[in-house]
């Protein structure tokens, strides 16, 4: 009699670890404002950075009691576990085969802990990525998961990780001039003019503290806002300008859409219900100070905000130095403990030997 034996399991599909190291970004247009399952309002566009990254390790096996174990920087962190178990039903929705697995999660910041830099880009992208990895191996895909499922999965763990999958420039949010652009998940953006080749950002640390509001509350609060369609009409338009600027080398264009965009996020702050203010003194004496030192000597710096006090100064490679040495005698007075992190756009995520 003929019996059918089942096939051994390889060693793969019962036990491997996968490592991702995946960047922050910074969005010159942003997103704020969100429907449905985490589905953006308006579209963005961000600058992958390359030095403020989140390396990720994840063990699976088919053994084990606790479905997930998560340190963080070598320690229990009880609230980014208990987020990452709600975020395991969205990665088994996506990838079935991860359902029956146990997952040991280890991850770092290549930033310090606690600088009021926002992570949960680089954190949700370089998570997003370990587990398509993960069920690529399992479903013994011959290519790697898709980049677009991987950007869809990041999303749902956090809308602006979607677009760190991709570097330098990525958009997140359908728009008619950018074709293949999804609600869904994020697209590079290609042909960018050399002007803007690894665009540098230095983030001053103005404050460190924990932010008063949330960006999930911030997002939540554009539901019934008086200005909400005008601002998503604004992001939109600002995108239409900013794609061929980026594409033309069209520095002042450049600038005027992120600063605009920036203050832009911080009015809707400013004017919801009820409303709050996350900038500082320091925040405002910055700005001034860039916007002098343009106006002075025509350097091409300019400012973006993300939701938070601490502002990142963009400005092309080749002013580096002289933009740093002025950051160092001018704006650092107004960091906290004259903390400045140097960071530039970046080619993306970068998987590691596990
Ligand atoms: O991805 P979230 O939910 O943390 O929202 C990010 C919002 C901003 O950083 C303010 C803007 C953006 O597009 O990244």
């Amino acid at each position: 009699m003929h019996t059918e034996r089942e096939a051994p399991q390889s060693l793969s599909t019962i036990r491997g670890t996968v490592r991702w190291q995946s960047p922050s970004n910074i969005a010159i247009v942003k997103y704020w404002g969100k429907h449905g399952n985490q589905l953006p309002s308006n579209p963005s566009l961000s600058f992958t950075l390359s030095s403020a990254h989140t390396t990720t390790t994840i063990t699976y096996s088919k053994e084990g009691d606790a479905q997930l174990t998560f340190y963080f920087e070598g320690k229990d962190h009880p609230a980014f576990a208990r987020r990452i178990e709600q975020y395991l039903e969205s990665v088994f929705r996506i990838y079935p085969v991860l359902r029956d697995y146990r997952f040991h999660i280890r991850s770092e910041n290549s930033f310090p802990h606690s600088t009021g830099i926002a992570s949960s880009a680089s954190a949700m992208s370089a998570l997003a990525l370990c587990f398509g990895t993960i069920a690529s191996t399992l479903s013994k895909a011959l290519t790697p998961a898709s980049k677009q499922t991987i950007s869809e999965l990041a999303r749902l763990g956090s809308g602006s990780a979607s677009r760190s999958i991709y570097g330098p420039v990525a958009v997140w949010g359908a728009h008619p001039k950018i074709p293949g652009s999804s609600d869904n998940y994020a697209v590079p953006v290609e042909n960018m003019h050399a002007t803007f080749d690894g665009l540098c950002d230095s983030i001053l640390i103005v404050d460190r503290g924990e932010k008063a509001v949330s960006s999930s509350a911030g997002h939540a609060l554009m539901h019934g806002h008086p200005f909400a369609e005008q601002r998503f009409a604004q992001a939109r338009h600002n995108l239409d300008r900013l794609i061929p600027a980026l594409r033309n080398g069209d520095i002042e264009t450049f600038i005027e859409v992120a600063e605009t965009e920036a203050l832009s996020l911080h009015a809707m702050m400013m004017t919801s219900t009820p409303s709050y203010m996350l900038m500082k003194p320091g925040t405002l004496e910055i700005i001034e100070a860039i916007r002098a030192l343009r106006a002075s000597s025509g350097t091409p710096v300019c400012f973006t905000l993300d939701a938070g006090p601490n502002v990142h100064v963009l400005y092309p490679g080749q002013v580096a130095p002289e933009v740093r040495s002025w950051i160092d005698s001018t704006l650092k007075q107004y960091c906290a403990e004259g903390q400045v992190i140097h960071d530039q756009a970046g080619a993306g995520p970068i998987r590691l030997k596990s």
